[in-house]
């Protein structure tokens, strides 16, 4: 029988699991911890499917357009198509397996609005799509654990692929004692979520840290898009960390303003008078930065308000009770009574593990959905897509992988995977010689932040890369039971890299990569971004978009 290994379990990790339980194979889904804690549950805004209840006449192929439209024209819009034809089956099905969705006075999945879509076409649960997404998923893997077709271990961390003749066939992962495991798997599926870990001031969840990318990308899979980094236009900025202010404010009426002579300036409605302030989220952040940029911001601060206090109360404190309780809980405001203060801050990467549309990525043997992957969004994604890419893609991904994948012997394996263990031993032993600096991976952090802010040049993203040289991989110590963290920094160095290179190297403007230098869209880069590493030196090419991988 067939064995294949998850790594991840938030949306697109489970989705993975359950189809290749379904498909008749054994499966073990790994994760640094339970599906409770995953990114995923953190999502507020909804799933996005051309249920088409609202009579707006939408449609799938409404639903793609305005996917491919808001990524500005560089997604696989054969892919593209195929999730937004799914969806509504994928939504409706999630239903029936439990998913508790807000229903309307119809009895209908309820639908609202979300930017850059011309139709209502987001469902959603008030008390947040993620949890129930997430419940939803973990009692259906809980079914197949019991059927005895699924095994999921918490406590793990991942450390590398383990590979032979090119091919991965399973994995090196590190239990809390600092000891190490390796996995033998037919075939591996990464959902592992965002980049998260090498960027500061982001909505996301710590756990999601982008190791798993940067580790098979230093092994050999290739990266796609790793410039496009979206920017969420409504967070609050705390001191840990920035919390999401869900767009479903602006979909259900809010307004952002600023103050100008004396008076509200609602700059979203006078520059974009059609969508206004559901305009994609990378025209809202940019528009922000130029409010803020320009000496508008409110109270004299980098942030505009968001105006809900003259919205209906049972919009405000009902339909958005996350809003209302987090603008309570951070900021100690009443949503209801005055603005909430909103910066915008990273909310998710486009970019990723480069993938097909049956969700190869450009390692044998190696599949990814998710987040980690980079699929569907184009050069920026609109919100709703990320549960409905996660869900359709973690599915397609098992589906290729459970067809592709051929069976590993136990003796090759074991052989392969005892050299990798003894590989990251003795790299490891070099980290513990000196401890050259504390703050190294904070330091990492903010200089990725700064590089790749909302308006990116040459000079900055040059000044990025020669301060990014001055790390030394073996800045981080490893201490023995989470001596992961030592060699997860090496390989995030690398990817940092390919991640300012390849913002480099698109000398244009398009979505979420705006160049101060290169202000326009040009023809010349409608193409994908590729980052490829080979012994550690990154190199960057660009592909025709929609390429398929044998
Ligand atoms: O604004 C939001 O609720 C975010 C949703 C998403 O990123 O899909």
């Amino acid at each position: 029988m067939k064995h294949i290994l998850v790594v991840g379990n938030g949306l697109a990790g489970m989705t993975a699991a359950i189809r290749a339980a379904e498909l008749g194979c054994n499966v073990t889904v790994v994760s640094k911890s339970e599906p409770a804690r995953s990114q995923s549950v953190m999502a507020g805004g909804g799933i996005n499917a051309a249920l088409n209840t609202k009579g707006e006449n939408d449609s799938v192929l409404s639903h793609a357009e305005d996917t491919i439209k808001a990524g500005v024209y560089l997604a696989d819009e054969k892919a593209v198509e195929e999730m937004t034809s799914s969806a509504p089956s994928l939504v409706e099905g999630l239903a029936k397996r439990g998913v508790v969705f807000d229903r309307d006075g119809d009895g209908n999945i309820d639908l609202r609005n979300f930017g850059g879509q011309k139709k209502k076409r987001t469902a959603y649960a008030k008390s947040g799509i993620g949890k129930q997404l997430v419940s939803g998923l973990s009692s259906e893997l809980r079914r197949k654990e019991a059927e005895g077709r699924v095994v999921s271990r918490i406590s793990l961390r991942f450390v590398s692929p383990v590979m032979h003749e090119g091919r991965c066939i399973g994995a090196v992962f590190q239990k809390d004692d600092g000891s190490f495991e390796a996995i033998k798997a037919d075939a591996v599926i990464a959902a592992s979520g965002g980049m998260g870990g090498i960027f500061d001031r982001h909505t996301g969840s710590a756990l999601s840290d982008g190791s798993v990318t940067a580790s098979l990308f230093v092994k050999g899979a290739e990266a796609a898009n790793l410039e496009m980094i979206q920017y969420h236009p409504t967070t609050i900025e705390t001191p840990a960390k920035n919390i999401l202010v869900t767009e479903a404010a602006r979909g259900e009426g809010g307004r952002l303003f600023t103050m100008r002579d004396g008076k509200r300036w609602y700059f979203m409605e006078e520059w974009y008078p059609e969508g206004k302030n559901l305009m994609p989220r990378d025209i809202v952040s940019r528009s922000i930065h130029k409010v803020c940029m320009d000496g508008f911001g409110l109270d004299g601060k980098y942030q505009v308000g968001l105006e809900l206090e003259t919205l209906p109360k049972d919009t405000v404190y009902k339909k958005l009770m996350e809003v209302s309780e987090l603008s309570k809980k951070y900021l100690g405001i009443d949503a209801g009574k005055e603005p909430i203060p909103v910066v915008p801050a990273i909310h998710y990467f486009m970019g990723g593990l480069y993938v097909d549309r049956f969700h190869r990525t450009t390692l044998k043997g190696v599949y990814a959905a998710g987040e980690c992957a980079c699929q569907y969004h184009g050069a920026n994604r609109l919100g709703g897509n990320s549960t409905l890419g996660a869900i359709y893609g973690g599915r397609v991904a098992a589906e290729t992988a459970v067809k592709e994948c051929e069976s590993v012997s136990l003796d090759v394996f074991e052989r392969a995977a005892e050299i990798e263990v003894s590989n990251i031993i003795d790299k490891l032993s070099l980290h513990r010689e000196i401890n050259r600096e504390v703050n190294a991976v904070k330091k990492l952090k903010r200089l990725m932040t700064d590089t790749m802010s909302i308006i990116r040049f040459e000079e900055g993203l040059k000044a990025g890369l020669e301060e990014l040289a001055g790390f030394s991989p073996r800045d981080v110590y490893a201490p023995k039971n989470s001596s992961a963290d030592a060699l997860h920094f090496e390989n995030k160095l690398i990817l940092a890299r390919a991640v300012i290179l390849s913002a480099l190297e698109r000398r244009e403007s398009r979505g979420s990569h705006a160049r101060s230098d290169y202000p326009d869209m040009s023809d010349e880069f409608r193409k994908t971004t590729v980052a490829c590493c080979k012994n550690g030196e990154v190199s960057i090419r660009f592909d025709s978009i929609g390429r398929e991988f044998a």
